[in-house]
């Protein structure tokens, strides 16, 4: 089973030196927000995402299943004084947030750690607004000194796997640094589906 980041090792998430191989303005920049962007960061960690995140969109809703990084969070908030991020305990296979309410959901290195990645896919699915779209960043799949162990990791091509059988559809792949890949997917919703056959059907009744 995958392991959760140890949050005895919290202060590793803010390290100066992550900036240089993983830099959250540079990934931001990728993602289109604006300021009525409602973005949902699960897996937040202590925020490295989040609180740039939160200058540039209306609502961040950061969410997490370990209570202790939330906290963490919390106190930088208090610190200085950010309006627009929400913190909410997550769960392990499901996400607390109502139907079509996110614009981004954005999970960076949190993939490989899922429990139960096809019920967090179809709860994303459900989340997203139509024309949502869901970041996904994670480890690439070789040998370094840090990092998950190898065994844990995913190729980009099974994530794109995954994604694609619960409802993705994949818009863009990149790198997000030297470690690192970025893959950003449309969601396929189904109300798209019922909309369009109401309109055929009124063309048919005309
Ligand atoms: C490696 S940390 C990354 C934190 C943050 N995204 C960052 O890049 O700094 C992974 C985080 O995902 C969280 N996580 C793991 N499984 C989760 C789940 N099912 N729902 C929400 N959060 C989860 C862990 O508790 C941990 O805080």
């Amino acid at each position: 089973m995958a392991h959760k980041f140890d949050v005895r090792k919290a202060e590793l998430l803010d390290s100066p030196d992550r900036l240089q191989i993983l830099n959250p303005d540079t990934i931001l920049d990728k993602l289109g927000l604006n300021r009525e962007t409602m973005f949902a960061d699960l897996g937040c960690g202590t925020g490295y995402f989040s609180l740039p995140a939160a200058l540039r969109v209306s609502k961040v809703y950061a969410l997490d299943v370990q209570e202790k990084m939330l906290e963490i969070l919390q106190n930088k908030i208090k610190k200085e004084k950010i309006k627009n991020i929400d913190i909410i305990l997550s769960r392990e296979s499901s996400i607390p947030l109502p139907d079509n309410s996110i614009d981004i959901l954005f999970m960076a290195n949190v993939f490989h750690e899922l429990q139960d990645k096809k019920s967090i896919l179809s709860e994303a699915k459900r989340i997203l607004s139509s024309g949502g779209k869901l970041t996904i960043i994670d480890w690439k799949k070789m040998e370094m000194d840090f990092g998950p162990p190898l065994g844990e990791r995913l190729t980009e091509d099974e994530v794109v796997s995954a994604c694609k059988n619960n409802g993705f559809e994949i818009l863009e792949k990149a790198e997000a640094g030297p470690y690192n890949y970025i893959l950003i997917f449309k969601v396929r919703k189904n109300s798209q589906v019922d909309k369009d056959r109401i309109n055929i059907d009124c063309i048919y009744i005309n």
